[in-house]
């Protein structure tokens, strides 16, 4: 067991998602920063995030990471989910002091990329009809056409690919043919994946979809952020090398069940609080 009270001398890093989506974030988080300990947060007690109301979800986040933060003391907060992002930042942002890293669809990276003006967004439900993600659009590809879709299935088939069984591609098939049977999809160029569960299946998704589409996601620019924020903060000593951990909002052999995934992404402890 680590102490988790005691803050670390290496800056750590929370990384936080209703499932195992935010593992595609930390993947990148590790990438750029791999002597700091991380700590991934999964509040599968109260996965999906993409079918909840607005008020229900606000007040879970608020008291999930509120939790989180009391039992693991952290340097950053990374919310590593479109879903509570586009809608909770403010409200985190003003009752928090640490830094805290948001994850947003990458509209405006995909309409500068763009060439045909043609843009796809693949979120969860939620995501898709946030007055956010309309500003994003508004504000970053006004001058394109976005082709929006919200699954919530493909978030399940996300998770279920992390604890090792076997996926539905015929239903990651008729999700791409639903995406491609909006007007003017032929002509689609970018496609932003704006649920961290989805570039976890990103050649699953990229067998069903045409050659020519670049599929996005903010991953690396959220890494890029976290470093920036935290580069004046104490080096890692040499030969350091970080603990990390995997903690559930709620103990279930379904999170038993990721951890040879977990260690994929170089986490090899599970905590189970109860919230
Ligand atoms: N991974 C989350 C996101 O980026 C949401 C998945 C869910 O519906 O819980 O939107």
């Amino acid at each position: 067991m680590t102490n988790s009270s005691q803050p670390p001398l290496v800056p750590r890093i929370l990384v936080f998602d209703s499932g195992v989506g935010g593992l595609s974030v930390a993947r990148e988080i590790q990438q750029r920063l791999p002597l700091n300990p991380l700590v991934y947060a999964s509040d599968n007690a109260f996965f999906p995030y993409g079918t909840k109301g607005e008020a229900e979800l606000i007040a879970r986040v608020d008291l999930v990471i509120g939790e989180l933060l009391r039992r693991y003391p952290a340097d950053i907060l990374v919310i590593a989910c479109n879903t509570a992002s586009t809608l909770t930042l403010p409200h985190l942002r003003s009752r928090l002091s640490l830094p805290i890293v948001g994850v947003v669809p990458a509209i405006k990276p995909a309409a500068l990329m763009s060439k045909s003006g043609v843009i796809g967004l693949l979120a969860t439900p939620a995501t898709v009809a946030r007055p956010y993600t309309y500003e994003l659009i508004r504000e970053y590809a006004a001058n394109c056409q976005v082709i929006s879709l919200g699954s919530s299935e493909l978030v399940q088939i996300a998770e279920q690919k992390l604890r090792g069984e076997t996926i539905d591609t015929a239903a990651i098939g008729r999700i791409a043919q639903e995406l491609m049977s909006a007007n003017q999809a032929e002509n689609m160029d970018v496609l932003v994946l704006a649920c961290t569960h989805f570039p976890l299946l990103k050649d699953e998704l990229a067998q069903h979809l045409p050659a020519h589409l670049k599929l996005i996601d903010s991953g690396a620019a959220i890494a890029r952020r976290v470093e920036f924020l935290l580069a004046d903060c104490t080096e890692p000593p040499e030969g350091h090398k970080p603990e990390n951990i995997a903690v559930f909002t709620k103990a279930t052999e379904a999170a038993d069940c990721l951890a040879p995934a977990l260690t994929g992404f170089g986490i090899n402890q599970q905590a189970y609080l109860d919230i």
